[in-house]
């Protein structure tokens, strides 16, 4: 939530902050700004809206200094005076914010005693008065400065600072948000920014500060890390980015979150790639062999997650109890960590999440280790807070996920999670040879299928025209293909702001019936797979009470194409596999609804990319 850029060095600071902010707009979009300083002052920016509004506030671009941050809203609402950054008192320090300072309040009525006055509602300008208030009674640079403070603030946060008079450094600190820097040649310049995705054109080189972490980056010189509790100095460990242009950009497509869905071929054959070996009938994850015992001595296997990653876990349960019989259960992170849970040294627990940095997960994983339990992450972004907290994981390889709402990260996640449960049934003897090489040879064939599922983009968007005035929408799956539902649901309501619930088939007619009027869609996961008889018959029991059926079938289907509205065609594959395709038509209809109703597909309202506050 809230990304957060800038830059020091020869260049003009303004071109990189403005496009480090639209490519970070992801993590929030409510309010932008930046500050430059121009070599006799700061000249500062900001606005509610978009990061295009913020191009039209900006009137003095001079500067080869500069911080920028683009808001998703926890402390004040969003408007111009609570947009960052935000100066203190004396208008020397300027500060950018991602995360929240819980102890704000307290902190801030100290401040107002000692003659302090705010201007806006936010925690942050708390901090940088704060910051400041240390400054003058220590009477120390701002780096020290700013680890006083930070600890005497409670909370989560990423920074970055700097000091008019002081104008040749900025500070920088994390607890709980990401900040990535970036190391120019020679250390003539220096990049900051909440992922990595601002600043690849000009470096491969990036440090990523653990929690607790500050750095002092000064051009031309190492940056300096240090703990910021204890002031230990820290190794700066610089890593090679993997990452590059042409995948944190839309390819021609309309949005990321289109592109994205057209990428899930490439992403779920790389993210199955060098693992699934087909031929020598095995698969190879390190992260799994090096930590056999574990899995194999588990009790249970329990998954935490949030949104689309814990519909990902659902899906997983299915997998692993019917591949690898090891019982799972799948918990919503935030309620997981907050409910006294029963954790034992013999539970495996495995974190999913995109980002690696949704804070309910990270806490949810740091309460299992506490308790004892083995930690597996299974996170997208490299050198994630949750990759990171793991004992052990695998990387889903989806590339970057620009677009809010979830799509190759749903996939690739549960491509993983397969690879990992056909693994350990291998290892346990719980699924015959036959079976098994079977499931490889099926997995490998599944993004040829994805390719094929997408052939029905040009049908389900004359779905969609049909139903993108609907107020309700009900989404039924049974078995692998009830949390599809799930997710087919929430992809709707997220982005066409259409309410829609996603239910087991067989639970319909336990409530959900009531509502199914002939305005009422409901979209069905009929495959030819699982208990496909049962639900015909619920497909009978919408049709009998006039609702309208879109529904998901194995191509060649013959008994629900007479019966449903409409039919959407997919390849046939082993059911424990079939999420991978149903959702491609679920993901698209939902695209196609929210673009004709005129919607921000990319970035929906109030949402975030990353939720990094609980
Ligand atoms: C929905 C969506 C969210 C995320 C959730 C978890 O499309 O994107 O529901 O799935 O916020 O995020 P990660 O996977 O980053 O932990």
């Amino acid at each position: 939530m809230c990304g957060i850029t800038g830059y020091i060095g020869y260049r003009d600071a303004y071109p990189i902050i403005i496009n480090g902010l639209q490519r970070l707009e992801y993590r929030g979009y409510d309010s932008a700004g930046l500050v430059l300083y121009d070599g006799n002052q700061i000249n500062l920016a900001k606005t509610k809206g978009k990061v295009s509004d913020l191009i039209e506030r900006v009137t003095n671009k001079e500067g080869h200094l500069g911080i920028g941050h683009t808001r998703w809203a926890t402390h004040g609402v969003p408007n111009d005076i609570n947009s960052h950054p935000h100066t203190s008192q004396s208008g020397n320090l300027v500060i950018v914010h991602n995360g929240i300072i819980e102890n704000y309040d307290t902190i801030k009525k100290e401040l107002i005693n000692r003659g302090y006055i705010f201007h806006s509602d936010t925690d942050t300008e708390v901090l940088i008065n704060l910051i400041e208030e240390v400054q003058k009674n220590n009477n120390v640079k701002l780096g020290k400065a700013v680890q006083i403070a930070l600890n005497e603030v409670v909370g989560a946060y990423a920074i970055a600072v700097f000091d008019r008079r002081n104008p040749d450094e900025i500070v920088v600190a994390r607890l709980g948000s990401p900040i990535a820097i970036g190391v120019g040649k020679d250390k003539k310049e220096f990049f900051i920014a909440s992922d990595a995705s601002p600043f690849i054109e000009y470096t491969k080189d990036a440090i990523y500060l653990d929690d607790e972490e500050m750095a002092i980056i000064r051009v031309g010189k190492d940056v300096k890390i240090r703990k910021i509790k204890d002031d230990s100095l820290v190794d700066a460990d610089i890593q090679e980015l993997q990452m590059n242009l042409e995948q944190i950009e839309k390819g021609g497509y309309e949005h990321f979150m289109l592109k994205e869905i057209y990428e899930q071929p490439r992403a779920i054959k790389d993210t199955y790639r060098g693992r699934l070996l087909r031929d020598e009938g095995i698969i190879k994850m390190a992260g799994v062999e090096d930590n056999m015992k574990k899995f194999l001595n588990a009790d249970r296997i329990i998954i935490v997650a949030c949104g689309t990653s814990w519909h990902a876990g659902l899906v997983a349960e299915y997998i692993f109890e019917e591949f690898s019989r090891i019982p799972v259960e799948v918990e919503y992170a935030s309620e997981f960590r907050y409910r006294n849970p029963i954790i034992t040294e013999k539970d495996v627990v495995i974190a999913i999440s995109q980002s690696g940095e949704t804070a309910d997960t990270l806490a949810a994983i740091k309460l299992a280790k506490e308790k004892g339990a083995f930690v597996f992450g299974v996170c997208n972004v490299v050198g994630s807070s949750i990759a990171r907290e793991s004992h052990a994981g695998a990387y889903t390889h989806a590339g970057p996920e620009i677009g809010v709402a979830s799509t190759k990260a749903f996939t690739t996640q549960i491509t993983v999670l397969s690879l990992i449960a056909l693994r350990l049934a291998r290892a346990k003897g719980t699924m015959s040879s036959s079976d098994y090489r079977l499931h490889l040879q099926e997995l490998e064939l599944i993004p040829g299928k994805v390719e094929q599922a997408l052939k029905v983009n040009d049908h389900v968007k004359e779905i969609a025209k049909e139903y993108l005035l609907s107020t309700n929408c009900l989404y039924l799956g049974r078995g692998y293909n009830f949390p599809v539902a799930l997710e087919g649901a929430l992809k709707l309501k997220e982005i066409s702001y259409i309410h829609a619930e996603g239910y087991p088939a067989a639970e319909m007619k336990h409530g959900p019936i009531a509502l199914i009027d002939d305005r009422m869609p409901v979209i069905v996961i009929a495959i030819n797979r699982g208990h496909y008889e049962k639900t015909v018959s619920n497909i009978q029991e919408i049709k009998s009470r006039s609702g309208k059926i879109i529904a998901v079938v194995t191509e060649g289907d013959t008994t629900v194409k007479g019966i449903a509205d409409h039919i959407i065609e997919i390849p046939d594959t082993e059911e424990a596999f079939s999420p991978l395709l149903t959702t491609i038509p679920l993901q698209l209809l939902s695209y196609h609804i929210a673009v004709m109703r005129n919607c921000n597909v990319d970035q929906p309202r109030n949402l975030a990319k990353s939720v990094t506050v609980e």
